[in-house]
């Protein structure tokens, strides 16, 4: 049994590239669609409510693409939106907080685990309780960097500002001594080399982007949901608002490789996904 439908990955703006990006390294004949909220960008400081409205949206308008599989390629969003959605649909949904947080609890050895991410992830305390529920004996230090990623998005990841607040986000959890740090942000694994020079090698770091596709990956073959292996898969990438800044961040990932980009109204999304109007 095989299913070529694509996949349907979203995020507010380039951060969940980074798991588009290793899902098609891990996954190469599955087809995706991406979806970057650009319109709203960010979703860090927004309201939960705000955020579940809007990617209860996007999941709707994916649905309308036919997509097999949703994933919520932004830790904010999975935050806010994962429960809820999949009361709402009935489509497979995955998020990137629990793959983070299992394969932190795996790699610390000193059970001290620091998180960073932006304000919302951070105030629902989404990664204490999924770190608590994998070994409830670990520590676990969040951290919230907000500026972290506006200066990703506009495509400053290795710049000497960058550098000055990373070091002091990352302060406490040095002072903590945690192992293990958990990138709770899909636009930080842009941050790498950066958090690399910081933390120095004996800091595991968790990036979602792998465990997240890994996920994926264990999910699809489970259910006999996968792309037949000589299925030629397809990718495409919708924005809301302007796709300047995006495309260039896009493409230093993804270089000839950048899916085509089609721009949507953010009204369309509303009126696709039959909710136009609601708060
Ligand atoms: N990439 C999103 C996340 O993983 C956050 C970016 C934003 O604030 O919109 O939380």
């Amino acid at each position: 049994m095989s299913d070529p439908r694509p996949i349907g990955v979203f995020d507010s703006g380039v951060g969940g590239l980074t798991v588009l990006r290793e899902l098609q390294r891990q996954l190469p004949s599955e087809s995706t669609i991406y979806f970057a909220d650009l319109g709203h960008f960010p979703y860090g400081p927004r309201y939960q409510a705000q955020v579940r409205h809007f990617a209860l949206n996007i999941i709707r308008f994916l649905e309308k693409l036919d997509v097999k599989m949703v994933v919520i390629a932004c830790n904010t969003a999975t935050a806010a939106a994962l429960n809820a959605a999949r009361e709402v649909f009935d489509i497979p949904i995955i998020g990137v907080i629990t793959p983070g947080a299992e394969a932190a609890v795996a790699a610390t050895r000193n059970k001290r685990v620091g998180v960073i991410s932006t304000e919302g992830t951070m105030q629902s305390q989404e990664y204490l309780h999924a770190i608590r529920e994998a070994n409830p004996t670990i520590g676990v230090l969040p951290k919230a960097a907000p500026q972290l990623v506006d200066l990703v998005e506009s495509g400053k990841a290795n710049a000497p500002e960058t550098e000055a607040v990373l070091r002091e986000a990352l302060q406490d959890i040095l002072d903590y001594r945690a192992d293990t740090l958990i990138l709770g942000c899909t636009h930080y694994p842009l941050l790498r080399p950066l958090i690399t020079k910081i933390a120095g090698d004996n800091m595991t770091v968790v990036d979602s982007a792998e465990t997240t596709a890994a996920r994926v990956k264990r999910v699809l073959a489970k259910n006999g949901l996968e792309s037949a292996e000589n299925e030629t898969a397809r990718h495409r990438i919708y924005v809301t608002g302007s796709p300047e800044r995006f495309t260039e961040t896009a493409r230093h990932l993804f270089g000839q490789d950048l899916p085509p980009i089609t721009t949507v109204r953010l009204e369309l999304v509303e009126e696709l996904s039959g909710r136009e109007g609601a708060a």
